[in-house]
């Protein structure tokens, strides 16, 4: 008979799916899109065509990619009841809950009874991914009393996301950052919201259910929601000298409390994507000033490396993404959701290519339980 899999919490290591969206090596920090490494993507490519290659497999043609980004751009606008459930929702709410609102109203327009059609797979995935950004910068102008801005299909994908947000196009470097960043957000193989989307869809329920599950998961604090907590948690340090900062750190992983951006389930080397956002980071700098606060978080990571480095503890795509975001005029509470914009892409690769082969997810259990117990009836408990 064959071996009982043995439990592992957070399945760990086990492997949920076969997959070639994405390769991650985390040993030594290696992350590649269909096997292209995620520097060389983030330095030569668009979203636009890091989600071509996400979802059809190979980097698109120049044809290709105009036809792709014409596709995303006449897909951008949202019902206008989409916007009137955005302005029925509670302005105090936070954008995470909002977006997940939105996508699950978007499915209501269009039926996902057609899952298993794959013009109706592909269309959707387009849709998704173009209307992600305008429910963001629908909310955050409709939470603070103003009308959404309506998107313009002669922008690219992330600079017509700015633009909607304060009705101004944006700078050529911050437009080229924000796409940068979207790249590097895009994919991460099988992280929790992306597994979450690939449950979801292996019901075969609709797409739109599956991205709004898979919001709901990745704006948790260990996940997606940790990119908003690092600048907060980072301005809690009081007169943040290398001394201060080290007993900071020190006092924290004594408390065995969770230092936001730091740690990672898969990589125990610095994660690429750090990097090349501190690159970003210096370059936003250069033009507009240094940010106090980054001094602060490269000084955390000296005294992390120091402390906790040897236990594979390093800086994940969280811990310098809202530095570059907070530079960008991006309020703190859309960080996530920025996340969200960029891995709607990650979530659909998935989610068709576990429809390719599909089989409902169902994993068992270590049952520890009581069994087989006699019921008293109420008038005996
Ligand atoms: C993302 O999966 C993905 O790919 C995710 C992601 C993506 O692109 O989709 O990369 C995006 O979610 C990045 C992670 C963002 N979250 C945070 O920054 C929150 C802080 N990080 C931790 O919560 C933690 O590192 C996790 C959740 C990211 C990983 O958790 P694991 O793999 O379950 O590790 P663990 O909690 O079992 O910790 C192992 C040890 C523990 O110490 P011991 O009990 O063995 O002594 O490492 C310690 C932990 O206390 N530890 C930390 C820590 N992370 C791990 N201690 C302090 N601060 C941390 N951040």
């Amino acid at each position: 008979m064959a071996e009982k899999p043995e439990y592992i919490p957070g399945l760990a290591g086990v492997p949920a799916a076969r997959s070639s969206i994405c390769l991650i090596d985390g040993s030594v920090g290696k992350l590649q899109y269909r096997g292209y490494p995620i520097e060389a993507l983030a330095e030569h490519c668009t979203y636009e065509e890091t989600v071509f290659l996400l979802h059809h497999g190979k980097l698109p043609s120049a044809a290709e990619l105009e036809a792709f980004s014409a596709s995303l751009a006449a897909e951008r606008t949202l019902k206008f009841r989409i916007i009137d459930l955005l302005k029925n929702l509670p302005e105090s709410g936070h954008p995470m809950d909002a977006l997940t609102a939105a996508v699950a109203g978007l499915g209501m327009f269009y039926p996902g009874d057609h899952v298993e059609d794959l013009d109706f797979r592909g269309l959707t995935a387009v849709r998704l991914v173009a209307k992600l950004p305008t429910i963001v910068a629908a909310w955050h102008r409709i939470r603070r009393g103003d009308e959404p801005i309506a998107p313009r299909s002669d922008l690219g994908h992330a600079e017509n996301f700015l633009y909607m947000l304060e009705g101004e196009e944006p700078d050529a470097l911050t437009a080229k950052v924000m796409d940068v960043a979207l790249t590097l957000h895009a994919e991460h193989s099988m992280n929790a919201s992306t597994f979450t989307a690939r449950v979801t869809g292996s019901t075969l329920s609709d797409p739109y259910a599956a991205v709004a599950s898979a919001i709901g998961s990745l704006a948790g604090p260990l996940h997606g929601g940790a990119n908003e907590r690092v600048l907060t948690m980072l301005r809690t340090i009081e007169d943040p000298t290398t001394e201060n900062i080290r007993r900071w750190a020190e006092n924290r992983l004594a408390r065995k409390e969770k230092i936001m951006g730091f740690g990672h389930r898969v990589y125990k080397a610095k994660d690429p994507r750090a990097n090349v956002l501190q690159k970003l980071a210096t370059q936003l700098f250069e033009e507009r000033g240094r940010s106090p606060i980054y001094d602060v978080a490269v000084e955390l990571e000296t005294q992390m490396d120091q402390l906790v480095g040897h236990k594979g503890i390093y800086p994940n795509v969280d811990f310098y993404s809202g530095i570059v975001y907070e530079k960008m005029g991006i309020p703190v509470d859309l960080f996530t959701p920025v996340f969200a914009i960029a891995r709607v892409g990650g979530w659909l690769a998935h989610l068709l290519e576990q429809l390719e082969g599909n089989r409902i997810f169902r994993p068992s259990q270590e049952y520890i339980g009581e069994r087989d117990l006699e019921l008293k009836p109420i008038s005996e408990r």
